[in-house]
């Protein structure tokens, strides 16, 4: 059987100028090694998207970029909005949808992430759907009951055929950014196996071609415990992977532990 790619991807959040992103690009694609089994993937702001995918076309170094968000209309009346298909003109080949963080400043729920989910591969994109529960859900011990809710409704109506398009992300929201505690691989475990689980129940035997990844404080001491809970393909990291040299070192070291693991 071939070796499943390892994904590695980070989300610049609201930071970056299109000049810094297309430089951090650039640099990324400098480290890449052909072949080397790993899907490297970038999530800048979308007003760095242009600037990067322009590289992109250029070099095409096989790095993702993505979009933070978007609309579930493919145009309207919706001031402000961007739609799947502006972003598959503009050059993304990905979009991440319900981080934690729109979830909790632009209240975005489930059944309006559903829609987004099924507006990003009416376009054709890739997309990077992030789940995970907050620290009270934690406290009343629902972290598997969360996930599988967000899942069930925000994959709602999905073809088995979009499965190999689809990434997810655990994210537990009380591990992410500044002031986040990094989760345990104890705790990841079986929320991982919840999440296998339930998209064996969306999408059928379609399940084994989503890819899985971790996120939450994610650094290079701590990738390996992340890497080796079954059930992950890779990691989905913030700060740690800001600079090139941290998204590299956060890079190898989810791979060294991997390739231990696959070993045994
Ligand atoms: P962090 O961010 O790695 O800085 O915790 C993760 C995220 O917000 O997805």
């Amino acid at each position: 059987m071939p070796e499943r790619l390892f994904y590695f991807g980070t989300n610049f959040k609201m930071h970056q100028t299109p000049e810094v992103s297309a430089r951090f690009y650039r640099d990324l694609a400098a480290t890449v090694q052909p072949g080397d089994g790993v899907q490297r993937f970038m999530i800048p702001p979308v007003t760095s998207l242009a600037a990067v995918a322009a590289i992109a076309r250029a070099d095409d170094p096989d790095i993702w970029i993505g979009a933070q968000n978007m609309h579930w209309k493919d145009e309207g009346a919706f001031t402000g909005e961007i739609s799947a298909p502006m972003l598959t003109a503009l050059g993304a080949d990905l979009v991440l949808l319900g981080h934690a963080e729109r979830r909790r400043h632009a209240l975005e729920q489930d059944a309006e992430l559903n829609l987004k989910v099924l507006a990003g591969f009416r376009a054709g994109l890739r997309v990077l759907l992030c789940v995970g529960e907050t620290a009270e859900e934690r406290s009343y011990d629902v972290s598997e009951e969360t996930v599988r809710r967000q899942l069930k409704i925000g994959l709602h109506g999905l073809e088995p055929a979009d499965a190999s398009r689809l990434l997810i992300g655990y994210e537990p929201v009380w591990s992410i950014g500044e002031g986040g505690t990094p989760a345990s691989p104890e705790h990841v475990a079986p929320v991982v196996t919840a999440i296998r689980d339930c998209l064996r129940q969306v999408l059928g035997t379609a399940e084994e071609h989503v890819a899985v990844l971790y996120g939450g404080s994610v650094t290079p001491g701590n990738a390996a415990g992340f890497v080796t809970v079954p059930g992950i393909d890779g990691l989905f990291v913030g700060r740690s992977a800001w600079t090139v040299d941290g998204y590299h070192q956060t890079l190898q070291a989810g791979l060294r532990a991997r390739n231990v693991g696959s070993r045994d």
